[in-house]
């Protein structure tokens, strides 16, 4: 039966599966996911409390960054998606009543440099949650928030032998996303060196879930992102499959599955 899926050209990590976070409903989907797990719940007391200027590479509504500023924190949020820009800006009130202030900078990390600021973009601290270079280019995103003189560098990278690019990789069984995957920090790891080694990791287990509007939301869902909606026998094999966990698991149209984050930290000239 798998051989269906072995005939299809999807990968996970293809073009078509980075998808999330680059256009409108991917990234709102990507958002109202967050919000139902208890990633922020887990990883903020892990990550700790982040005073003064804060640089946040990679934003996105700051699902995870929120729940760390303190009161008086200036928030630089680096992040070139405009849907994800529109959710910053409507944190702007709520968060300057905890007096926070928000700077969306709607820019990628690689043109930071070119950052027509005086003096270049300063904070006390950087951070990177949850987003793709901290696994594919890491030893360069560390040089540019490095650069920006933090005291402190955090970065929150997937640890789970799941794809990092799609977030409810774990729910499906895993032939249907090619198998175990190597840790995304393990990779972090060693394309940062020795020389770049974090000060301390700690490994945090949560759980991803998502509400749909139906079955066939989360049917469709599914095969769009293993993009196999042009393979009817596929797409019938995956209909199938979902349809029978559902049943099974009698949680409507919710669905959810197990992640770990790996919360590395480095502390300059302390
Ligand atoms: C998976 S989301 C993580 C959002 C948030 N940090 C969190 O913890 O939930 C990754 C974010 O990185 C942003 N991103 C993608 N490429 C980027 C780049 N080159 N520079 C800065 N941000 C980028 C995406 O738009 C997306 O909002």
């Amino acid at each position: 039966m798998r051989q269906a899926f072995k005939n299809t050209s999807w990968h996970w990590d293809s073009d078509a599966a980075r998808k999330v976070g680059d256009a409108p409903d991917h990234a709102r989907l990507y958002l109202r996911m967050m919000d139902e797990s208890d990633y922020a719940e887990r990883l903020a007391p892990v990550v700790g409390t982040l005073a003064g200027a804060v640089l946040d590479i990679g934003a996105g509504a700051g699902s995870l960054t929120r729940h760390c500023l303190a009161p008086g924190a200036h928030w630089l949020a680096v992040e070139p998606n405009p849907e994800m820009g529109r959710a910053l800006e409507s944190l702007r009130a709520p968060l300057s009543g905890r007096g926070v202030r928000v700077d969306w900078i709607p820019s990628r990390w690689e043109d930071l440099n070119r950052e027509s600021r005086p003096g270049g973009l300063k904070a006390d601290c950087a951070v990177a949650f949850n987003m793709g270079a901290t696994h594919h280019e890491a030893d360069r995103l560390y040089d540019v928030m490095r650069a920006c003189s933090p005291g402190t560098m955090i970065w929150v990278v997937p640890a789970q032998e799941a794809p990092s690019s799609f977030c409810l990789a774990g729910y499906l069984p895993e032939e249907f996303w090619g198998g175990a995957c190597v840790p995304a920090y393990q990779k972090t790891l060693e394309q940062l060196g020795a020389g770049r080694r974090p000060d301390q990791i700690e490994l945090v287990d949560w759980t991803c879930r998502s509400s749909f509007a139906s079955r066939n939301e989360v049917m469709t869902y599914f095969i769009d992102r293993l993009d196999v909606s042009g393979d009817v026998a596929a797409a019938a094999e995956l209909r199938a499959v979902l349809a029978r966990k559902l049943e099974r698991e009698s949680a409507g149209n919710r669905v959810s599955c197990s992640k770990r984050s790996a919360v590395l930290f480095w502390r300059f000239g302390q």
